[in-house]
């Protein structure tokens, strides 16, 4: 029996539409995707391990930021196989400046269960794909009806705030526990003729017209079936508590040059935040620390010709005090970046290595030339920035 809300018999009592205005609804809103719908590549075609990409790249990234990525991504690992059996490194160069590394790292690690327990094919079904790393029920619900044409919800914060204004849903969408509340009302609207259109349509109108501040009611193709639109609520949905402050930490880069113009690199720990990636030598100071050295060591001012290099003394400018090197009497302009939860804040110091340097084993004299082989996350690119421009 094909499984729809045609029969209103089998809707929950208190919902508010009735089977014939779902369809409706359905109807009047497929066909506005049908004319209105953008043109990204990964809508060329329904390929599963193509979908895939698109949505894992799309999660924190902008529409227009993802699309020169995916291209490039597709041309290097074009299939689950090819995915699978990367060099770690390449992959995480394909994905330099998209952030979020750890994506990059759990697409691969899919692709390589997918290898070994589903024979190389994408599972096919929601239960299936939850299963894998990096995947949660957005993205599984974006492959499964995209990809499979199953009528599963595809819920992000985009079509939180499509869903919350069509039915003045008051739960905080911060909340874990509102998800069911949207999945629930998801999967009474969903068309089952085309759902991956359908949660389609929902990212188009949240991204184009159902937008947070000042929402365009006037072009909504749905604008009839909103209760929000009907009481002028728009603004005051959906309801979202105040997002916590990100934890600052505090940090002291040392951009080191050797005598064959060489610079120190250090490649980050293999678990952890830009795993693997690599930076100029940093070192985690105290807030208090960090603001002394940032008063006392603010140098010459811009229109100081002369910048002086002074030799190590106990008046070191910073914690890599014990190194023999000559430091810079100043420091460049803080850097800062943030990583989800945290605020990363950049003290960087130039210096010239002396002779028998003792390097870590997780360090390197590079080139500067030699940069670009090398994968950099965003905060080490600021820093270079800041660098050049000082
Ligand atoms: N955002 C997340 N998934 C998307 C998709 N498939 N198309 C457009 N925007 C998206």
């Amino acid at each position: 029996m094909k499984k729809t809300f045609e029969d209103s018999s089998k809707l929950p009592k208190d919902f508010e539409w009735s089977s014939t205005e779902i369809q409706q609804f359905q109807k009047d809103f497929l066909m506005w995707y049908q004319q209105e719908k953008r043109n990204l590549p990964w809508r060329i075609n329904t390929d599963p391990y193509r979908v895939w990409i698109s949505e894992i790249m799309l999660q924190q990234t902008r529409v227009d930021t993802v699309i020169d990525y995916y291209y490039r991504f597709m041309e290097k690992f074009p299939t689950i196989q090819a995915l699978a059996e990367a060099d770690q490194a390449e992959l995480l160069k394909t994905w330099e400046g998209l952030g979020y590394y750890s994506r990059a790292r759990n697409l691969q690690s899919a692709a390589q269960q997918i290898m070994a327990e589903f024979a190389g094919e994408m599972p096919q079904t929601a239960a299936e794909i939850v299963t894998l790393k990096g995947i949660g029920p957005y993205t599984t619900g974006a492959i499964a009806s995209i990809a499979f044409n199953l009528p599963e919800p595809a819920i992000d914060g985009n079509v939180m705030r499509v869903v919350s204004r069509l039915f003045c849903l008051s739960e905080d969408i911060s909340k874990p526990s509102s998800r069911k509340v949207f999945d629930e009302k998801m999967r009474l609207i969903i068309s089952y003729e085309a759902p991956g259109d359908f949660n389609q349509a929902l990212m188009d109108l949240g991204s184009a017209i159902c937008t947070p501040k000042k929402p365009d009611c006037q072009s909504c193709p749905i604008q009839k079936y909103c209760r929000a639109y009907a009481t002028q609520q728009q603004e005051n949905f959906p309801v979202k508590s105040k997002k916590i402050k990100p934890k600052d930490v505090f940090l002291v880069a040392g951009i080191i040059e050797n005598q064959a113009g060489e610079y120190l690199l250090a490649q980050r720990p293999a678990e952890g935040l830009i795993a693997n990636m690599w930076t100029f030598p940093m070192i985690e100071v105290s807030q208090e620390f960090f603001k002394e050295l940032q008063e006392k060591w603010q140098g010459p001012k811009a229109n100081d010709k002369q910048l002086t290099l002074d030799l190590v003394a106990e008046e070191s400018p910073a914690i890599f005090s014990n190194l023999p090197v000559v430091w810079q009497k100043r420091h460049f302009s803080e850097v800062t970046h943030v990583y989800s939860h945290l605020k990363w804040h950049v003290l960087p110091f130039y210096g010239r290595a002396l002779k028998n340097f003792p390097m870590q084993g997780n360090e390197m004299w590079v080139n500067q030339e030699a940069f670009p082989d090398f994968v950099f996350p965003k905060v080490q690119h600021k820093l270079i920035e800041s660098w050049k421009k000082s």
